[in-house]
C-alpha cells in the first residue's frame, strides 16, 4: 500500500453516499403514498410535520459523521479479495449500516442534550433539538431515530445475506442498550459530583461512547461474504482497534471541552467542569490526558497492523484524526 493516503479525498466521496442516503431515508419530506390497505391507511393520517421535522434537524446538516465513516473503513478493509458477485449487497449493506450508527448517534445526542440530562442549548452550531422543537418532540425524535436504525439494517430492500442482517442487527443493539450507550449514560449521570478512579471513568467512557464507536467498526466487518472464512485475529485485531480508538475519542472529547471554544466545537464548551462530570481531565490532569490519547492511539495502530488486512489506510487515518482533532 503506498505510504500516502488522502483522508480528506477518502471521507468526501464516503460522505457523499452518506448524506444522500440519510437524506431519503430519514423522514423524508415526500414520503410515499400509503398503500391502500397498509397500517397508515388504517390509521388514516401521518405523525405531525414537527416530529419529521425534529427528526431531519437532528440528523441533516452537522456531525463528523465518524461512525459511518468507521463502518465504511472496516467495510473496505475487510472486502480485499471477495467475489465480485457480492460486493454490491455488502456495499449496500455497510451503506445502511452506516447510517444506522449515525441514527443511534444523533438520537443519543438528542436525549443527551434534554434538561433532564446535560441540558444544553447549543448542538451542531445549532439550537439543541428540545430548544427548537420543544421537550416531547425531541424525546420522540430520539426514539424515533433510533427505530428507523434497526428498520434500515433490516429492510427488505437491503439484498444483504439474512445472517449479515441479523448480526447486524445484534452488534448494533448491543452498542446502543444496557451494556453499551444507554448503560455508559446512566453511569454517566450517576457519577456527578463523584471522584471516579481511573477504572471507573474507562468503564463508563467505554460504554458510553466506545461502544458504539467499536460497534460501528466491528458492524462494518460484518459486511463480509460469510461464505469466506475471516480469522479469529483479524476479528479480534478489528475490535482492539476500536476499543482503543473508542475509549481515545472520549479522552479527546473531555480535553476539548477544557481546550476549545463553543464556536469551534458547535456546542458548549465548559460544561463539564461546570456541570461537575468527573472526566479523564479532572481524574488525570490536561497533560495526562493528552498523553493517555497518543498512547490509546498507538494502541489502535498496533492492533490494526496484527489483523495483517492488507488495506487499512482509512482506519489509520481515522484513528489518527479521532485523537489529533480540534472539534
Ligand atoms: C459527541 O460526539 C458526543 C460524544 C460521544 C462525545 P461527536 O463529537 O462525534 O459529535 P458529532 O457527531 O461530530 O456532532
Ligand atoms: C455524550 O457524552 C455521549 C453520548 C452518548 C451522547 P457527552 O455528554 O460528553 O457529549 P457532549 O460533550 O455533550 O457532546
Ligand atoms: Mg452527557
Ligand atoms: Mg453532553
Ligand atoms: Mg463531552
Amino acid at each position: 500500500m503506498s505510504a500516502r493516503f488522502d483522508l480528506s479525498a477518502w471521507s468526501t466521496e464516503a460522505l457523499e453516499r452518506v448524506e444522500r442516503a440519510l437524506s431519503g431515508w430519514v423522514a423524508p419530506e415526500q414520503a410515499a403514498a400509503p398503500e391502500a390497505d397498509s397500517g397508515w391507511a388504517v390509521l388514516g393520517h401521518e405523525a405531525p410535520a414537527a416530529l419529521r421535522e425534529a427528526m431531519r434537524y437532528a440528523v441533516l446538516d452537522g456531525g463528523k459523521r465518524l461512525r459511518p465513516l468507521l463502518v465504511l473503513a472496516a467495510r473496505q478493509a475487510i472486502a480485499t479479495g471477495e467475489s465480485p458477485s457480492v460486493t454490491a449487497a455488502l456495499d449496500d449493506a455497510a451503506l445502511r449500516a452506516a447510517c444506522a450508527a449515525e441514527l443511534i448517534h444523533a438520537y443519543s445526542l438528542v436525549h443527551d442534550d434534554m434538561p433532564c440530562m446535560d441540558n444544553d442549548v447549543l448542538r451542531r452550531g445549532k439550537p439543541t433539538v428540545h430548544v427548537r422543537f420543544g421537550e416531547a418532540q425531541a424525546l420522540l425524535a430520539g426514539d424515533a431515530l433510533q427505530a428507523l436504525a434497526f428498520e434500515l439494517i433490516t429492510s427488505e430492500q437491503s439484498g444483504a445475506p439474512a445472517t449479515v442482517q441479523s448480526s447486524l442487527c445484534r452488534q448494533l443493539a448491543r452498542a446502543a442498550g444496557y451494556d453499551g450507550m444507554a448503560g455508559g449514560q446512566a453511569i454517566d449521570l450517576a457519577s456527578i459530583g463523584l471522584a471516579l478512579s481511573e477504572e471507573q471513568l474507562r468503564g463508563m467512557h467505554r460504554l458510553k461512547t466506545g461502544a458504539l464507536l467499536c460497534g460501528s467498526v466491528m458492524m462494518g466487518a460484518t459486511c463480509r461474504d460469510p461464505a469466506r472464512a475471516c480469522s479469529n485475529a483479524v476479528l479480534q485485531g478489528l475490535a482492539g482497534y476500536g476499543a482503543a480508538l473508542g475509549l481515545a475519542f472520549q479522552v479527546v472529547d473531555d480535553i476539548l471541552d477544557v481546550t476549545a471554544d463553543s464556536a469551534t466545537l458547535g456546542k458548549t464548551a465548559g460544561k463539564d467542569a461546570a456541570q461537575d462530570k468527573p472526566t479523564y481531565v479532572s481524574v488525570l490532569g490536561l497533560a495526562r490526558s493528552q498523553a493517555y490519547a497518543q498512547e490509546l492511539l498507538a494502541q489502535a495502530l498496533a492492533a490494526l497492523d496484527s489483523t495483517d488486512l492488507p488495506d487499512t489506510r482509512a482506519l489509520r487515518a481515522l484513528a489518527d484524526m479521532v485523537v489529533n482533532r480540534s472539534s
